[in-house]
């Protein structure tokens, strides 16, 4: 395994429309993944796609969110319930990282909700974007295996971040306000903790620490 270095915005790579992968079980595509998984840990990242290591394949791998509202026949259950959910379908309350090759989404809810981001292609710096709240993704994993899962809420956020990767697309991109593009340093020093907030989605369970580069 290794740590692979990351591109930052202004590399053409980011930019770049990203390749479908031929044969997901291939042995380097599984190289990729773990080298992938120990660079995103190593820099405290909640996802991280092939582009950002310079990769042009489709090849993103994430932290899931341990999100209630990741059910969405169950969207107002509370952290506890969800938690339980989660265990029926084999996950633990800390769900592990994921990784998946070609993956596709599928918006089920076009309502558009801002919240903040950051990226690791995009240091030190948060801003806030407008995602669809619920979505449906699928990919295969590194063992071959087919995975769906209907999201909302932070979960559906972080994976509509991590697949417009796959496309050349940057957060910034994504934004309406350049206004809300901010510091980190000053996103906690001005909005981290701030209560009028209201207008900016920002998971209500994402505590500050959570506010990890994707
Ligand atoms: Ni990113």
């Amino acid at each position: 395994m290794a740590i692979l270095k990351i591109a930052r915005m202004g590399h053409p790579v980011l930019l770049q429309k990203a390749e479908e992968v031929p044969d997901p079980t291939a042995p380097e595509i599984k190289q990729l993944v773990a080298d992938m998984i120990e660079t995103m840990d190593d820099a405290h990242g909640r996802g991280l796609a092939a582009n950002q290591v310079h990769v042009a394949k489709r090849v993103v791998v994430f932290h899931p969110p341990a999100d209630p509202t990741d059910d969405p026949t169950d969207e107002d259950a509370e952290d506890r319930e969800a938690a339980d959910a989660d265990e029926e379908e084999g996950e633990a309350d800390d769900p592990p990282v994921l990784a998946l090759i070609n993956p596709t989404l599928e918006v089920l809810d076009d309502e558009l909700v801002p919240g903040w981001e950051g990226c690791l292609s995009v240091p030190e710096m948060r801003g806030v974007v407008p995602r669809f709240s619920r979505v449906r993704y699928s990919g295969t994993t590194p063992d071959g295996k087919q995975f769906e899962r209907e999201v909302s809420g932070y979960h559906a956020r972080v994976v509509q971040h991590e697949f417009d990767h796959l496309d050349g697309i940057l957060y910034p991109m994504r934004m309406e306000d350049l206004g809300l593009l901010v510091f980190e340093s000053e996103f906690h020093h001005y909005l981290g903790s701030s209560d009028d907030e209201s207008s900016i989605e920002d998971d209500d369970d994402e505590s500050e620490d959570d506010e990890t580069d994707d």
